[in-house]
């Protein structure tokens, strides 16, 4: 296994986030214009109050009580289209967003499969496709935007006070933007990350074990372990309690501080205009404007203020997505390989290990070819199911040789192979859709005689004919209702459909009675004359239509008939 990465930094993976945003960065943008041109119109409103003011002052304003009234209703007005716009283009974003990174996603994981959703990590890609994404939505449609309005905002009243009231007036706003959007928040962060990252992962744990207990409800059930699993939800439930008001709490102390900080800073401000009107340095009129203007442009700052607590989360899933996207599939796929029709396969002392150092098979050597039936036993464990994913080339072999009518497993052309080669694998996922379409997947313009030749061959067509629709019958509506043996013959159906010439089968009659094994074995044995068929089984009834049986054991395979 490969070690875990430490994670990018913050200013990293930000950046390589806006990056992923392609030629949604200028939509963005405009959002950003929009919003900061929003909210200077809405403190417009209230500065041309205080021009009002300081014009009834006796301020020397070139502008008339009309127009100062105008501009302000204007202003207001303005600042509603605006909030419009800006607000159309963020949710604009935030909802192709969700499209672009979930196809995004799923393209890696298509390069990554199937080797992929067999490690361990299926469940955090399953987290991944869910909540990782979400999260990512909040901070391009909420993160990104809020910071660079602040940032203009700010220093657009910095210019605004400087040039129209006073200098001195604009560092006391600029000290407080400081204060507010980036000390307050810096000073609380600590003590929230903390909190927030035991609230979430306590959270997480809480929901997985719920999932898991009402998915194993069952087993709990024929158990009788109904009372501790009951025990110990409700004690999860009362630590996830502790962690949410502890994180409350922390967030309502850190709103307080930058509150308290606003409140402190325009005190300040208010402090130094009446310094500066007494001193002479400025007119009174000058001194309302100024003052007026700073109360009003905490509002962005304080917005940024709130952000800390979400963003760790955020790099945390951000790096998760960007990590997945980097990521190097266990098998390339081959494009314009050679291409190939099943005759012959040759495995030649071929070895493999899902981690380095831990070999489940060593020298392999095997073969088949068309007409052939080739059995393989072993107990379980031994890495019968992992020689014919090798065959499939789900995952790559370590050393040797899988020649295909003698061409190199690793140069044929991907598509061409699982044109060649079909595997049933120990278990058949049906989807939520009719029988008939779950059949489909394996061949989508498949006549109703082929469906139908292929499901007898399955021994599966009198089966799904006694349903009350046939074939349109929904596979989901049966839930669980469908036993393991006709899941299993439905799977068989898909091979046999697919028309490949050679077919891997992974224990396809385990779950089946002696009547249907019969069925299926000898439409195993009149298919053969033109394909090659590999069976792993532990039944005796079913080796005995193989022409030659290899066992593996401890590794190693041998020719036991
Ligand atoms: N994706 C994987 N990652 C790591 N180890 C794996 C993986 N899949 C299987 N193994 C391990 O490889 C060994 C061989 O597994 P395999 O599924 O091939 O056995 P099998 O012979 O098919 O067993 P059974 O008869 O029970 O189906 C086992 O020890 C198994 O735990
Ligand atoms: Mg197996």
């Amino acid at each position: 296994m490969k070690k875990q990465k430490s994670r990018m930094g913050g200013g990293k993976i930000m950046a390589s986030l806006i990056l992923l945003l392609g030629s949604l960065a200028y939509v963005m943008v405009f959002a950003v214009i929009n919003g900061s041109l929003g909210f200077i119109c809405s403190m417009g409103v209230t500065v041309f109050g205080a021009v009002g003011v300081a014009k009834a002052l006796g301020e020397q304003i070139a502008l008339s009580y009309g127009w100062i009234i105008g501009l302000a209703v204007g202003l207001g007005a303005l600042r509603g289209g605006l909030r419009f716009i800006e607000q159309y283009c963020n949710h604009y974003i935030a909802f192709k967003l969700l499209a672009v990174l979930r196809d995004k996603i799923f393209t890696a994981l298509r390069r990554l499969c199937p080797a992929k959703l067999e490690s361990k990590q299926k469940g955090s890609i399953i987290a991944m496709l869910t909540s990782d994404i979400e999260t990512l939505e909040v901070f391009y449609a909420h993160t990104v935007s809020p910071i660079c309005i602040a940032i203009t905002v700010s220093t657009a009243v910095f210019l605004f006070v400087g040039f129209v009231s006073s200098w001195w007036l604009s560092l006391v706003a600029l000290a407080g933007f400081i204060a507010v959007g980036i000390v307050a928040p810096m000073i609380s962060s600590s003590a929230m990350r903390d909190a927030g990252v035991k609230y979430r992962a306590c959270f997480a744990a809480f929901n997985a074990y719920f999932l898991d207990s009402i998915k194993g409800i069952k087993d709990i059930v024929l158990n009788n372990a109904g009372d501790i699993r009951k025990k110990e939800v409700s004690e999860r439930s009362e630590e996830l309690l502790d962690h949410t008001h502890e994180l409350k709490y922390k967030i309502a102390n850190a709103t307080a501080v930058t509150e308290f900080t606003v409140s402190l800073m325009t005190l300040i401000a208010t402090g130094v205009a009446v310094a500066l009107a007494v001193a002479g340095v400025i007119s009174v009129g000058k001194a309302v404007i100024g003052v007026v203007a700073i109360f009003g442009s905490f509002g962005p700052v304080i917005a940024i203020s709130a952000l800390p607590g979400n963003l760790t989360q955020t790099f945390a899933s951000g790096d998760r997505v960007l990590r997945l996207l980097k990521e190097k599939p266990v098998v390339e796929k081959v494009e314009n390989g050679e291409k190939f029709s099943f005759e012959n396969l040759e495995v030649k002392d071929m070895s493999f290990g899902y981690e380095k150092d831990a070999k489940v098979l060593e020298d392999i050597c095997m073969r088949a070819r068309r007409g052939e039936i080739v059995g393989i036993v072993g107990e379980s464990g031994c890495g019968k199911s992992t020689l014919l994913k090798l065959l499939m080339r789900f995952w790559s072999k370590d050393s040797g040789e899988i020649n295909y009518n003698g061409n190199e497993i690793e140069k044929v052309d991907s598509d061409n192979l699982l044109d060649n080669v079909t595997m049933v694998s120990q278990t058949t996922y049906l989807f939520d859709e009719t029988i008939e379409e779950n059949l489909r997947i394996a061949k989508e313009n498949a006549t109703d005689e082929e469906l139908e030749k292929a499901c007898r061959q399955a021994s599966i067509h009198d089966f799904i004919s006694e349903m009350p629709e046939g074939y349109k019958t929904r596979a989901g509506a049966l839930g669980d209702n469908l036993s393991a043996g006709e899941k299993q013959r439905i799977g068989l159906a898909r091979a046999f459909l697919r028309g490949s010439g050679l077919i891997l089968l992974d224990e396809p009659t385990s779950n089946v009675d002696s009547i249907n094994e019969g069925i299926i074995l000898k439409s195993l044995a009149e298919q053969k004359k033109d394909k090659a068929i590999i069976l792993v089984s532990h039944r005796e009834s079913t080796m005995a239509i193989a022409e030659r049986v290899y066992r593996i054991e401890n590794g190693k395979i041998a020719e036991v008939r």
